[in-house]
């Protein structure tokens, strides 16, 4: 583990704070060839997990086996889509340590997209040219998920969806991926990731939903005070700083437990000159106070996408939140805006992962945007 605090990355194995058990369960199903959906909120370490350590337990139990990752934040259309998974596609060939083989048994795919595979001269190892030009067609995703189920069967293939919930934007397409997915043989592991709750029940709780009752559900559980203590404290050494339990405990409760804004309010209390040990809870206030200065000319960029009305009711979230009730007469008067109106902005913020529900009601999603709306923009 290095010393500083990593943010706006995914994170390498060992710099991953606990979530051991989680980990645990996720690599249990995968292994034994099942279908997971792992959801919670933004920046609590989902794909920094399953990158980092379940497809590289996955690269060292499978030697010969193949890991197609896919993003798909912001998915546009179907061509869109099957673009993405033909990329990811000829990335996990070119990873593969069979990949030669592999190259042989789909070659006349490969011909299609064009698709050349070369081994470097120097480093010995093999590197796909993807050779997707904006004129080609893109191949079928049914053809593609055809092909990996092809290899599955000689080297065992792992097939992960990173924010699988922005399908749901293109119409019909959930319906068609479903469908897809069910020819897949039995036993290859797929991992559907995503961070907004509302579009992942619509599509998996929801009976009558295209994913109703498909796959395991696991929810990322927050990461112990005990063990973010430990993390920090260990990374603070070489800074000769430290801080006590019911600091952390401090911290964590202002951040919303929220591991990236903890990392960057920590990161930033070991590059100010002035940190004395230990910290005191001056200093917290004081730093996550600039580092939201810091970040101010970002948000003011990143509510550009609003509406005044929505911004307004933006922030009256931060001032209230956790708001349980979001029509209420109450917060209808705070934000002078209509019921209906309310309906569909809250949809579309929850869409956008600008806000987040909560048992105990709505939040902005991010905590340091948060402080940033509720001190006044
Ligand atoms: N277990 C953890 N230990 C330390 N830091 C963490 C942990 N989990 C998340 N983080 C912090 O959160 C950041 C984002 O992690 P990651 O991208 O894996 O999260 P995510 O849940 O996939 O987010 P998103 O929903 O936005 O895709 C990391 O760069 C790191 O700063
Ligand atoms: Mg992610």
């Amino acid at each position: 583990m290095s010393n500083s605090f990593c943010f706006d990355i995914v994170l390498p194995r060992d710099e991953i704070c606990n979530q051991h058990e989680a980990r645990d369960k996720i690599w249990a199903i995968v292994d034994a060839g099942q279908r997971l959906v792992l959801f919670g909120r933004r920046n609590t370490g989902k794909t920094s997990i399953v990158k980092s350590d379940i497809m590289e337990r996955f690269a060292t139990k499978h030697e010969r086996g193949l890991v197609v990752f896919v993003d798909l934040m912001d998915t546009a259309s179907e061509a869109d889509f099957c673009v993405r998974l033909q990329r990811a596609f000829a990335v996990a060939i070119s990873k593969s340590s069979s990949s030669r083989s592999i190259v042989n048994k789909v070659s006349q795919f490969m011909k299609q997209l064009k698709l050349s595979i070369n081994i470097d001269q120097v480093t010995g190892l093999p590197s796909v040219d993807l050779g997707i030009g904006s004129e080609q067609t893109p191949i079928a995703f049914e053809r593609t998920l055809g092909l990996i189920a092809e290899i599955h069967q000689d080297h065992q293939a792992l097939l992960i969806f990173d924010e699988f919930q922005d399908i749901s934007f293109v119409k019909s397409l959930p319906a068609k991926i479903r469908s897809a997915l069910q020819l897949l043989p039995g036993d290859l592991p797929v991992l559907v990731l995503g961070s907004k709750k509302q579009l992942l029940s619509q599509m998996f709780a929801d009976p009558r939903a295209p994913f109703a009752s498909w796959g395991r559900h696991l929810e990322l559980p927050p990461i112990s005070a005990e063990d973010y203590h430990e993390y920090i404290h260990t990374k603070f050494k070489s800074f000769g700083l430290s801080m006590s339990l019911d600091l952390t405990k401090f911290l964590l409760n202002e951040m919303q437990q929220i591991p990236e804004a903890i990392n960057i309010v920590c990161d930033k209390m070991t590059k100010m000159q002035t940190t004395k040990s230990p910290i005191d809870k001056n200093l917290i206030v004081q730093v996550i106070h600039l580092a939201v200065e810091e970040r101010s000319s970002l948000f003011r960029e990143r509510l550009h996408r609003f509406t005044e009305k929505e911004i307004q009711f933006l922030r009256q979230i931060a001032l209230d939140q956790p708001v349980a009730k979001p029509f209420a007469k109450i917060f209808v008067s705070a934000t002078r805006l209509s019921v209906g109106g309310l309906q569909s902005m809250v949809s579309r913020l929850e869409n956008e992962a600008m806000i987040y529900r909560l048992e105990e009601g709505y939040v902005v999603n991010d905590p340091l945007l948060q402080r940033f709306l509720a001190r006044g923009l």
